[in-house]
């Protein structure tokens, strides 16, 4: 079973996630948390125990769909699950025919067989999708998203797939394991952070933008539209769709919207993430919103506290950048 860690996502807090938590629980105080650019999950599912209301958002329908399956309170039933899990796993690409994904995907980003297995699973579950519940519907596609993630043929993001070698079959379907607890007060969003800020009102903010050029929703485009569903005309050598969701953070102007963010929130604690990953190598991975802008606008709404991780946390020293950093700051709001 799948854990909601369990898939590769650039800017995954997962190995800070227990240091991330921990800060806020020491400096923070407040029964409310607002994870706004959630990504994996990973920073809500940490916190979710430790206060009586969460917002969960992101402006990605992958990202969204998932904590619906993983979060959202409902009943569902796990015999049902159970039996589509094994039919699904016990499928032979042979029996299949070809379909949205194998036509588009097969042999780049999937095998051939691997991405047949994925479009026909991906039919199957529209076409039950009246009998089954919004809960149900969510585990069973959010399944689909971890399982085919496991054995997509990239680097961890579908920017580009990786090309001069012959794809092995590996796709096995899974089901993810839910969060099981009797909680009521979850909210799943998915909205533009800035447009939600106008409306939280929530006592803790966990702020985690992208910083630098890479768009996630270019980098995601296959799992928003295994989800979707719609069926979009691909274009390029990546079968990109036409872009949708375009975030500011990753243009020069980012520090003008994390500034009206920021002035917006209603809250007694902001927490936000940086790092410093730049890489001389790619203009891409340079950050947009320099440290500076950061802690001038932050300051503007409070105290704020500084916290930095040893260097080389992540890389192990593989890359040729020897100060990497993992900066977290927190605002008590005046
Ligand atoms: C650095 S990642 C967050 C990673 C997350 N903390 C984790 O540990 O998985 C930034 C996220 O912001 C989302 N995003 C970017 N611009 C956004 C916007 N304007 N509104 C809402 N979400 C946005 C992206 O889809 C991406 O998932």
């Amino acid at each position: 079973m799948y854990d909601i860690w369990n898939r590769r996502y650039t800017g995954s807090k997962y190995k800070l996630a227990d240091w991330i938590s921990d800060l806020i629980s020491g400096n923070c105080s407040g029964n409310s948390f607002c994870d706004i650019f959630a990504g994996t999950g990973i920073i809500s599912y940490k916190m979710i125990d430790k206060v009586d209301e969460i917002y969960i958002n992101d402006f990605l329908y992958s990202n969204e769909l998932i904590y619906k399956a993983f979060f959202f309170q409902s009943k569902f039933d796990e015999n049902k699950m159970e039996a589509y899990r094994a039919k699904f796993h016990a499928l032979n690409a042979s029996d299949l025919n070809d379909n949205y994904i194998s036509n588009n995907f097969g042999g780049k980003f999937f095998s051939e067989n691997d991405s047949r297995l994925i479009g026909g699973i991906r039919e199957a579950i529209e076409a039950d999708r009246s009998k089954l519940s919004e809960k149900e519907f969510s585990i069973l596609l959010a399944s689909l998203l971890y399982s085919a993630d496991k054995c997509a043929n990239t680097v961890g993001h579908y920017d580009a797939y990786i090309k001069g070698h012959d794809i092995v079959d590996s796709f096995s379907f899974d089901l993810i394991s839910p969060y099981k607890a009797d909680k009521s007060n979850i909210h799943i969003s998915r909205e533009d952070a800035n447009e939600l800020a106008q409306k939280l009102k929530c006592d803790i903010v966990y702020i985690d933008p992208p910083y630098n050029s890479r768009q996630y929703s270019r980098f995601y485009h296959v799992l928003e539209n295994i989800t979707c569903w719609k069926k979009p005309p691909l274009y390029g050598v990546a079968l990109k769709p036409e872009p949708e969701n375009m975030s500011e953070y990753c243009r020069s102007n980012a520090n003008v919207f994390f500034k009206d963010l920021i002035d917006s929130l209603n809250c007694k604690y902001i927490v936000v993430s940086y790092n410093n990953t730049y890489d001389s190598k790619s203009s891409s991975s340079k950050n947009k919103m320099t440290l500076e802008d950061i802690e001038t606008i932050l300051k503007s709404r409070g105290k704020v506290k500084r916290f930095e991780t040893a260097h080389n946390y992540f890389n192990a020293g593989k890359t040729d950048f020897n100060d990497h950093k993992e900066l977290i700051f927190i605002v008590k709001v005046k």
